[in-house]
């Protein structure tokens, strides 16, 4: 039975609060905490690849990706005060749909923050590459700094014309991305021992981010030109949502303030300010960038055979690119692999380009570690639910975090990182959130009408109209992806299936009448602070 196996809205509440995690966090840290989980690769990066699938309509898309993931973030907002505890979708469709639904939405996580994590790893090396070379003069070896070479004998492999384009890939393309994989094993190794970013870190980091942003801004507008918006959308409506589709990722991250509600003074108040706040500033932003960035130096994508745009991240493109740029033509925004920075130097900004290259630099990592983070609590939320072995969650003796799952994960995404370009990453990671979204959406309504009774701090307003506009989004947005990303999400969730199905089923602790039981070692959260000498670790050893 699809909806059977619901754990008991009350069972949660009563383990959150045995838990007992710390509330410190008030509604400006959360905004602080949505804002630096929020603002990275996606805007850095790719801006670019919007601009091939849409031109300077891409504008646009920030629009629709931003709208979808508001209506989404109220929907959230409801849920997250009522529900104040880590797990976010998945312990909301948990307590509302059941535990198989409840399961595929943990499932779909691990797209949204592993998968995620190595794409802000790949953004991360993009711009790590660059400043060597713009900043330094050093010239990071292109064949181990990318995988668009290999990509593309993977594709001449599999009986792909040999374009000029291809063939070019081949010519100067890489086979792994050796900065990508520092970074994500980097970030594993910090989180293994026991590395959480503090309010502080995240409070400087968002700040180098925004001032980033905003040297950007100030120096792009004044300089914009009417005729780089025209034709404004060379791609027509289609091209807009697919780069929507793929934009979408530049928002991902808001639901981080929602996993943190178990850490919240006045949850129900606090979170819906964070969610919503942080998505209301970065939308701003994101906005006056893509005018700035499109202003400055025009966005017009390259078209293949067909009059059809290359498909940004393909290896025809970085083909198409690499011919250009040997022919002695200026590198164009749709081929860049650091867009912001680009724009900068070729409107006369260098050192300044440097600058905003350096801020990512050191502000993309933080985005990658709380990728990773989010994925270490929902494993051990599903860990402590029995759907996942504990061992897999189990507590490093003396860091005490959850070193096995976290490795686990880091390894995963270093090997994504190290073999696919940054927006197929990117569309991937897309492919989960969006089915989280779109569950969480559903959750509340069907909350409203099954428990009208239970306390609301906040109540999404015009929710029947709201949660309905979310769904249709995240469809209409996942719809729009590419047909490799489309497919992600079926073929993750059939091996997610069987996993259940051969495993998890049977040892779910709702499943065999466990709810609300005391805790197990894997419902430890990971501590920042190493415990005192002699203190009882989480699984009762002395550390
Ligand atoms: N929104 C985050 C980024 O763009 C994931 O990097």
């Amino acid at each position: 039975m699809i909806f059977g196996r619901v754990k008991s809205l009350d069972a949660i509440m009563a383990t959150a609060e045995k838990k007992g995690l710390h509330r410190t966090l008030g509604g400006f840290q959360l905004t602080m905490l949505g804002i630096g989980a929020v603002i990275g690769t996606g805007i850095f990066v790719l801006t670019s690849e919007a601009a091939q699938k849409a031109g300077p309509g891409m504008m646009l898309s920030f629009v629709v990706a931003g709208f979808v993931c508001a209506v989404a973030a109220l929907c959230y907002s409801e849920l997250a005060s009522m529900v104040p505890v880590s797990g976010s979708a998945y312990t909301y469709t948990y307590a509302v749909m059941g535990e198989l639904l409840a399961w595929m939405v943990g499932w779909a996580l691990i797209l949204e923050y592993a998968v995620g994590a190595s794409a802000v790893a790949v953004g991360w090396s993009n711009y790590a590459v660059g400043l060597l070379r713009n900043g330094l003069g050093v010239d990071f070896p292109s064949i181990i700094s990318n995988a668009d070479g290999l990509n593309a004998r993977v594709l001449l492999a599999l009986g792909s014309d040999a374009t000029p384009d291809l063939l070019k890939a081949v010519e100067v393309g890489g086979w792994i991305n050796i900065p990508a994989i520092f970074i994500a094993l980097m970030v594993t190794w910090l989180l293994v021992i026991g590395t959480t970013e503090s309010a502080r870190v995240n409070a400087v980091l968002v700040a180098i981010k925004i001032a980033a942003l905003t040297l950007f801004v100030a120096l792009t507008i004044p300089v914009m030109k009417g005729q780089n918006f025209e034709p404004f959308m060379p791609t027509g409506g289609a091209g807009v949502l697919g780069a929507a589709a793929s934009i979408f990722f530049a928002y991902v991250g808001f639901d981080a303030v929602s996993t943190a509600a178990e850490e919240t003074k006045n949850p129900q108040r606090n979170v819906p300010i964070g969610l919503i706040a942080s998505l209301l500033i970065c939308t701003i932003f994101y906005l006056l960038v893509a005018a700035g960035a499109i202003g400055a130096i025009g966005a017009q994508p390259e078209m293949g055979a067909a009059g059809v745009p290359l498909a940004p991240g393909s290896a025809e493109m970085a083909g198409r690119c690499a011919s250009l740029v040997a022919g002695g033509a200026l590198e164009p925004l749709v081929c860049s692999k650091e867009a912001l920075a680009h724009v900068l130097r070729e409107i006369g900004w260098s050192k300044v380009g440097n600058l905003l290259g350096i801020a990512a630099f050191l502000a993309l990592p933080s985005v990658v570690l709380m990728m990773m983070f989010g994925q270490t609590r929902v494993f051990f939320t599903m860990a402590r639910d029995g759907l996942l072995p504990e061992k897999l969650a189990s507590v490093h003796p003396r860091y005490r975090t959850p070193h096995v799952v976290t490795i686990v994960t880091g390894c995963a995404a270093a090997v994504a990182a190290a073999l696919l370009p940054v927006g197929k990453l990117a569309d991937y990671s897309n492919s989960g959130t969006l089915f989280a979204f779109f569950m969480v959406a559903i959750s509340v309504l069907v909350l409203r009408k099954t428990d009208p009774g239970r306390k609301r701090p906040f109540r999404t307003p015009l929710v029947w109209v709201i949660a309905p506009l979310a769904m249709v989004g995240c469809l209409g947005l996942y719809i729009s992806l590419p047909l490799t990303a489309i497919l992600v999400l079926p073929v993750w969730g059939a091996v997610g299936l069987l996993i259940y199905f051969g495993y998890s089923r049977r040892r779910s602790h709702v499943g065999r009448g466990l709810d609300g039981v005391p805790e197990l070692d894997a419902d430890a959260p990971p501590l920042p602070v190493p415990p005192l000498p002699g203190a009882p670790t989480p699984g009762g050893k002395q550390a």
